[in-house]
């Protein structure tokens, strides 16, 4: 029998699942997880090019009840001190045209969902054109109805925003991080990150882009996994991203030693994670230079 290729992100520590989370969640053994970061698509937004994708419902109503359903799965396979740490972002309902600024622009040659659908003012909530449609809100508060605990809102502060020459709102420069318990008593760790006085962390995080990452259209910061995972769990604790993209919550884990389960739906983007520096690898580099 040939030999399996063992590829780089594939240690005994890190494993990466490619497919479909509604489809690989339920194959997941209960309570194994302790802390979930993750970064679902944001509805209508990026084109990740694959019929099982997550935000390219119709209607931002059935975005929200895809993720309540591969939440609920997530629940099941948290611990139950578990958490879940939440990044999603917004948008705006919009009736024609595409533009050359704002979320809904035409950006380089970024494939849009927004564009295939035309730009059609949703009939949802009472929606009108030009209304943001507060996605963040409306799927905290649908999770919240689905059992979860929300705990907080952290606001992640981008020191470079995706520019927007728009002349009629300010430019968008923040997004929601929510945090999630399973039950009321769960495990949180106010000593993993501290601020800088001291003092216990407050809810916004100041955070700039990674230098590179990796081609993936949508990663968001190492240091936003980092923060979660050492808040949310121990040494030795498993970490899951269901919407894994080029695997940076994989990564942040593997830093601080821990596990992770990454699932990712299109293979491309798991291909990128072979790119991404293999901790315990450099770990041994630097060690060897040092010696
Ligand atoms: C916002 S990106 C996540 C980026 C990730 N946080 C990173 O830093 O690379 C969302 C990812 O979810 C993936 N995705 C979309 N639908 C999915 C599904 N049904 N199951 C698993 N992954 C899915 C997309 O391919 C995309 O890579």
């Amino acid at each position: 029998m040939a030999k399996q290729k063992t590829l780089p992100y594939e240690t005994p520590d890190l494993l990466t699942l490619t497919g479909d989370s509604r489809t690989i969640l339920p194959t997941l053994a209960a309570e194994s997880i302790q802390c979930c970061v993750t970064s679902p698509p944001y509805w209508g937004l990026r084109d990740y090019d694959h019929p099982a994708q997550i935000g390219a419902e119709s209607s931002p109503d059935l975005y929200v009840a895809s993720l309540v359903e591969i939440f609920r799965e997530v629940r099941r396979v948290l611990r139950q001190d578990g958490t879940l740490w939440l990044n999603v972002g917004d948008g705006y309902a919009r009736n024609g045209g595409t533009g050359n600024c704002g979320p809904n622009a035409v950006v380089g040659n970024t494939r849009k969902l927004i564009q295939k659908r035309n730009c059609k003012v949703p009939e949802v909530w009472g929606l009108k054109d030009r209304d943001l449609m507060g996605l963040p809100w409306r799927v905290a508060f649908a999770l919240q109805a689905d059992g979860w605990i929300l705990r907080s809102k952290i606001t992640w502060i981008k020191k470079t925003a995706m520019p927007e020459s728009v002349k009629n709102r300010p430019t968008n420069a923040t997004e929601e991080v929510f945090l999630f318990a399973k039950s009321p008593s769960y495990f949180y760790d106010p000593q993993g990150v501290r601020e800088p006085t001291g003092a216990n962390l407050r809810n916004y995080w100041i955070l700039g882009p990674d230098p590179s990452n990796y081609g993936h259209p949508a990663a968001f910061p190492r240091e936003l996994a980092r923060r979660c995972i050492l808040l949310g769990s121990r040494p030795g604790d498993c970490v899951l991203d269901p919407f894994g993209g080029c695997g940076t919550t994989g990564l942040a884990a593997s830093e601080v030693n821990r596990k992770a389960v990454l699932i990712e739906l299109n293979p491309e983007y798991v291909a990128m994670r072979s790119l991404l520096p293999v901790p315990g690898e450099r770990k041994t580099r630097a060690k060897s230079a040092n010696s």
